[in-house]
């Protein structure tokens, strides 16, 4: 809602800031060598294995793999999205985040407007409760309150509130403009806007700091549709909101897993049993930025769906973005209810006991995910195997480097008996985070590839590690025309963010790749121990640069002398060949 942080500001913020201070001010740190260390504290250990780097500004923990600059350390830790951690880690050294100012942007104008939304929000709510437990049509509500078994209580934990059947209960009340925009009326062309929510039970859906942002509203019989939303707002984004999380986290705000269930009158009736550890996706699909949100809160998340065909069918479309998420150090369980339930009506039957015993024998989601691609195939002829693999492999290739990856990767090769699956696993070890030797070893089909592979890692980490170092490269002026080798592309990326944007160590660098495509690659790469002495970093990039570009010269000149035998050079060819000769 308001402007941008300018890039300059977060850049400057991870300079002025020392990570070691903002950690420990957090989590006490010992100092061990270059290092300091402690017990991690984003996942369970006796010994520590949770270090901070003073001169890449940056953690990592060789246990859980959490990894990260200053800001990720306070999203982590302090479960905040981007920019309240830009604007914590501000705090931290006492300055006030700047806001640019253009044409998409806020200015001091809509931040009133926001706050002026969200303060109708919280009125119309109100209202809302006050026609539920007051008004003439509210005695139907509370029946049908009754009637569902939810106490009043719960209604009011949730805020729960009624909609009179009027075209303009808040329409009358409200300033129109203000409605509009935040989605209570409907304006229909010519007409008059009148109110959205009309006859209906009423579930306000508060974020995560308790400010109501959109509602729910549900008919009290079988009329349809059923439930009626909140439209997109400038407070409410579908995609990005659960139902229930302020309710979940007043309850306990650090939850063992969290239940992702589909209704909110699952959320409800689980919480009225004293399981307050339910969230509902808002009628959509559970998408990546619900997974990353919930999974900022707890460690485990249970998949609840209904058992019938389209809760099946629901349960395998979530795959895709949970093995998007599934970082080291989460986890994700399936649950699949008996058909023709859902958890409202399952808990109400079978009792809180039963339910809970479900949600801790929920289906882990590797064997949900082979159970569930085996499902059909014969895994004893050949055929079946190969399509095993067809439809596994893109789901796996999305997790995240990590040994979770890896186990179900070996998984697969069990189950389809294909030993050669390693080849395609590892044609990303270039920025896969291993240590240098093992990746010697598994590329021990083609030692040549692998050395030369080997001399790039080197070089690219030793750049993400002393970013300085692209000065060395600078006075080389070299010409990439022509030049290749494995990780050649992110070489040239990096130096060239590098030249634009000058960081001044690692974390800044780092920041500059959050949420691309490269950023799990970048960050792999600034954990990679060379263990290289400060003094000879320059001197081992220069060998490691030269190193790369003779050979790559040397490549080059001899598919160019081929070609010219085989079928003759162009002008700009021959032009090529004449300077990389010279260049060597
Ligand atoms: P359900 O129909 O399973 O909801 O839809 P429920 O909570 O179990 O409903 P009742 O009250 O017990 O009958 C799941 C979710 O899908 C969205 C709502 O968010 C609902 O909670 N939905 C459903 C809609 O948005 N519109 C509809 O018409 C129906
Ligand atoms: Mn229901």
């Amino acid at each position: 809602m308001s402007g941008r942080i300018p890039r300059e500001f977060i850049d400057e913020l991870l300079v002025r800031v020392d990570i070691v201070d903002l950690i420990d001010s957090h989590v006490p740190l010992k100092k061990t060598g270059n290092n300091f260390v402690a017990r991690c504290p984003f996942h369970v250990e006796k010994t520590p294995s949770f270090s901070v780097n003073r001169k890449k500004q940056f953690f990592h923990c060789f246990g859980c793999g959490a990894s990260g600059n200053a800001i990720t350390f306070l999203m982590d830790f302090s479960h905040l999205d981007f920019v309240e951690a830009v604007e914590d880690l501000a705090g931290f050294i006492g300055v006030d985040v700047p806001r640019e100012s253009g044409d998409y942007q806020p200015s001091s104008s809509n931040k009133d407007k926001s706050s002026q939304l969200y303060a109708l929000m919280e009125q119309a709510a109100a209202f809302y409760v006050e026609q539920l437990r007051t008004g003439n049509e509210g005695k139907k509500a509370v029946e049908y309150l009754k009637n569902r078994g939810v106490d009043s209580n719960c209604a009011d934990s949730f805020m729960l509130g009624y909609a009179p059947d009027q075209w303009k209960a808040l329409a009358s009340r409200f300033d129109q403009a203000l409605l509009l925009e935040a989605g209570l009326l409907v304006s229909k062309e010519g007409g008059q806007p009148y109110d959205r929510f009309r006859g209906r039970l009423m579930f306000p859906i508060r974020d995560k700091r308790a400010r109501i942002i959109g509602f729910g509203g549900r008919v009290l019989d079988d009329s349809l549709p059923k439930y009626l939303n909140s439209p997109e707002t400038p407070l409410f984004h579908k995609g990005k909101e659960v139902y229930g999380l302020y309710e979940l986290l007043e309850k306990n705000s650090k939850p063992q897993r969290i239940l992702i269930v589909e209704g909110y009158m699952d959320v409800i009736a689980l919480a009225q049993f004293g399981i307050h550890y339910a969230v509902a996706s808002l009628g959509t699909a559970a998408s990546q930025a619900h997974l990353d949100l919930l999974f900022r809160f707890a460690p485990e998340l249970v998949f609840c769906f209904d058992g019938d065909k389209a809760g099946r069918e629901a349960a395998w479309r979530a795959m895709e973005p949970a093995f998007s998420s599934l970082k080291e150090g989460r986890q994700i369980r399936i649950m699949l209810l008996p058909q023709h339930h859902d958890p409202d009506s399952l808990v109400r039957e079978e009792g809180v006991d039963s339910f809970v015993t479900r949600v801790q024998n929920a289906e882990t989601l590797s064997d949900y995910f082979f159970g569930h691609v085996a499902n059909d195939l014969n895994l004893s002829e050949m055929e079946g195997r190969a399509q095993l693999i067809n439809k596994a492999r893109p789901y796996l290739e999305k997790l995240p480097e990590s040994i979770f990856k890896d186990m179900m990767f070996t998984r697969l090769k069990q189950l389809s008996g294909w030993g050669r699956l390693d080849v395609l696993e590892n044609a990303a070890t270039l920025v896969s985070n291993k240590v240098p030797n093992q990746a010697h070893k598994q590329g021990k089909k083609r030692p040549q590839d692998n050395a030369r592979l080997s001399t790039a890692r080197v070089a690219i980490a030793l750049l993400v590690q002393s970013p300085r170092l692209a000065e060395i490269v600078e006075q080389q002026e070299i010409d990439w025309n022509g030049l290749e080798f494995p990780g050649a592309p992110l070489f040239k990326n990096i130096l060239q963010l590098i030249a634009e944007k000058n960081p001044a160590n690692t974390a800044v660098l780092l920041e500059c790749y959050r949420n691309t495509a490269e950023e799990k690659s970048i960050k792999a790469l600034a954990l990679l121990d060379l263990q290289v002495s400060d003094d000879n970093i320059d001197t081992v990039f220069c060998d490691a640069l030269n190193a790369l570009l003779t050979r790559s010269r040397d490549a080059c000149i001899a598919k160019l002398l081929d070609k010219d035998r085989s079928q003759g050079l162009s002008a700009q060819e021959k032009q090529l060949l004449r300077n990389m000769l010279t260049a060597k």
